[in-house]
């Protein structure tokens, strides 16, 4: 398959055409964004890591019976994705108290939470992404009431399997985004899931090996991204 007309370029990733009308190509870039862009820099090998990782997860996630976006991975920073239309909402999902949470409500990071909290935020940069609830989502149309619930429980099943897999790696999963599309009347799941999209830290260090050390200046960045892939792939 390959590439035809570029359709968008994200801060993370850009996306192609190809020539079967369903089917789109997206690849994955180095570039690093943070704080609404304020923040740029480049991490090294980051696409080909977060393809990689994606791609596993992707399919961890379809044999366990979630749909998504993946087709297939073609080289080292391009995935084979289905053509889905984006629904402008960011899905989070929380384990443990840290970034957004912390601040927001001033608690301490590192709290393990009674139960999950799941978030809506409307993917608007230039509104900051702003925390939603169902009705907001409603009331805008980014979603319907029937989508909204589809998407909350299958995010909540999306959080147990990561959540598993990721520790019998040694890895903590505090907390993720997810995106949705709609792809022939369905909701698949969309977009990366990867370092950059997770906070994932060491069991038994709690040592952050996600884009947090980006975000934050705490360096060993390339080496986080490469740990996390050494340990899916093991
Ligand atoms: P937050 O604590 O900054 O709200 O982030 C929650 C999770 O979402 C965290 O795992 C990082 C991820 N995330 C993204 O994937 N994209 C974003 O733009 C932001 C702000 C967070
Ligand atoms: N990618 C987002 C941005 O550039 C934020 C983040 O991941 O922290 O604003």
């Amino acid at each position: 398959m390959e590439k035809r007309k570029q359709i968008y370029e994200g801060k993370a990733k850009k996306v192609y055409e190809t020539d079967d009308p369903d089917l789109f190509i997206q690849e994955f870039k180095d570039d690093a964004t943070a704080f609404d862009a304020k923040k740029r820099g480049t991490i090294q090998q980051k696409g080909v890591v977060n393809n990689k990782i994606s791609n596993i997860l992707f399919n961890m996630l379809e044999s366990k019976g979630i749909k998504t976006h993946f087709v297939k991975q073609l080289d080292e920073r391009n995935m084979l994705i289905k053509k889905v239309e984006i629904v402008p909402l960011e899905v989070t999902i929380r384990n443990i108290v840290a970034g957004g949470m912390a601040k927001l409500l001033a608690l301490e990071e590192g709290i393990t939470l009674g139960e999950p909290v799941f978030e809506y935020h409307y993917k608007k940069d230039s509104l900051h992404d702003p925390l939603i609830n169902d009705y907001h989502a409603r009331a805008l149309k980014l979603a319907n009431q029937e989508e909204l619930e589809f998407i909350e429980k299958t995010s909540f099943i999306i959080n147990d399997l990561l959540k598993s897999f990721f520790d019998k790696k040694g890895l903590i999963l505090v907390d993720f985004k997810l995106e949705f599309g709609r792809y022939k009347g369905k909701i698949l799941l969309a977009d990366e899931i990867s370092p950059d999209t997770c906070r994932l830290w060491d069991k038994e260090t709690r040592k952050k090996l996600d884009k947090d050390r980006f975000r934050r200046d705490l360096g060993g960045i390339e080496d986080a991204y490469q740990e996390v892939l050494r340990r899916v792939t093991g």
